[in-house]
């Protein structure tokens, strides 16, 4: 009996064991499938994400090769003539403009049959258009088309190929209208449209702070009066019996009275037209990018760019290189190029010979407006 009782509750300990030790074999099982699930679900969502960014890119990449052209015409505005260019009058449109467009757009229906698109909608991702969260605003001729190659380097940033000039000439067509020009983005990545006229455009301002006031804005400057070369250089390109810059520069033949209305020569005032952008827009949410610099050291002023716009540093020194017979910074490969490439030949021309006496007087006219604009920035951009 006494034995039978021992066998009895040795055998009962032993299938208590026995079930303790499967219950934790099971939840050993349960935890590693669920982990290695997990794992593999990042895994794939990662998959998804990047071949979406390359399909995105390029989607982009062959719209921006469709509108170099409606870029270079944009960019070509004005400035050969007097009274010009700085965004006036005709160029203006009422600010009554519809400002009650959604924030967000999916891509459409007409898009829904492109295999892309069926792709990403199979692996759950939805990218759509947004109104932009960052402009380049300006200013012209000063670097904009590189530093807007430059930073759509990054993953993160898609933009619009050309010059939407929503703000200055497109206004009245509504907020749909313009995130209809945007790029499709996927969660994470910002909208980016650069159009340097909005700089000097006078209700710009005012129209980007009522679609969001915090907008980020860059804006790229140059010597004005290097800057004032260039704009009259990509006017004369276009009109073959243009005057000297020199006779448009001044008024009555000397080098005495500076033409203040000519479009180049007004531009370049940065100064005045800052002080617009201030009422609306406090400095923190400006980024002052040299021209100068761009050239000299890209990497470094991209540096600078990414860090503004709170974005990983992936666009660095190795995407550069010194073209010689260019003379500028060009690029190892773009979203548009897998290839070695610099910016299109209308960047970077030869500048005519301008008599230094009226390089001189330009610069003297200059000299107070750099210095209240190095005042209001709290940057020396040290232009002689
Ligand atoms: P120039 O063609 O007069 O030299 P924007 O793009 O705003 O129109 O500015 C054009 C200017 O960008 C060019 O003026 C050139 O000096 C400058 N620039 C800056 N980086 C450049 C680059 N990597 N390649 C070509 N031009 C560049």
């Amino acid at each position: 009996m006494i034995v039978m009782s021992i066998w009895c509750s040795s055998l009962s300990l032993s299938s208590r064991s026995l079930a303790i030790a499967v219950v934790v074999c099971l939840t050993l099982v349960y935890f590693s499938y669920s982990f290695n699930a997990c794992i593999l679900a990042s895994i794939s969502r990662s998959l998804q994400q990047s071949n979406l960014r390359n399909l995105l890119a390029l989607t982009s990449s062959s719209r921006n090769e469709s509108s170099e052209a409606g870029n270079s015409r944009s960019e070509s505005s004005s400035s050969g003539s007097r009274n010009s260019s700085t965004g006036s009058t005709n160029d203006r449109l009422s600010s009554t403009s519809s400002t009650s467009a959604p924030p967000v757009q999916t891509v459409t229906s007409s898009l829904d049959g492109a295999p892309k698109y069926q792709l990403l909608r199979q692996q759950g991702l939805r990218p759509s258009r947004h109104l932009p969260d960052t402009l380049i605003i300006g200013v012209k001729k000063s670097g904009t088309r590189a530093l807007l190659e430059f930073i759509r380097l990054h993953p993160d940033v898609r933009a619009a190929g050309s010059e939407v000039h929503f703000f200055d000439r497109h206004y009245q067509r509504g907020l749909r209208w313009y995130r209809h020009h945007m790029p499709y983005t996927i969660e994470g990545q910002i909208t980016m449209e650069k159009t340097p006229s909005y700089f000097v455009t006078k209700e710009v301002p005012q129209r980007v702070y009522h679609m969001n006031p915090a907008t980020k804005l860059l804006i790229v400057v140059r010597d004005p009066v290097t800057r004032a070369i260039s704009d009259y250089t990509q006017a004369a390109s276009k009109k073959a019996d243009m005057k000297r810059f020199e006779q448009l520069a001044f008024i009555n033949g000397s080098y005495s009275v500076v033409d203040t209305n000519w479009g180049p020569v007004k531009i370049g005032v940065y100064a005045r037209f800052l002080e617009r952008w201030l009422l609306y827009f406090p400095l923190s949410q400006l980024l002052f990018i040299s021209g100068e610099r761009l050239i000299m050291d890209p990497a470094y002023e991209i540096g600078r760019v990414q860090d503004f716009l709170g974005l990983k540093r992936v666009v660095t020194e190795k995407h550069f290189y010194f073209n010689a017979t260019k003379g500028f910074p060009c690029l190892f490969k773009s979203e548009a190029r897998s290839t070695p490439h610099c910016l299109g030949k209308t960047k970077g021309r030869n500048h005519p010979h301008i008599d230094p006496g009226a390089i001189e007087r330009l610069r003297e006219f200059y000299r107070p407006f750099n210095n209240k604009f190095y005042q209001l920035t709290g940057i020396n951009f040290a232009w002689p």
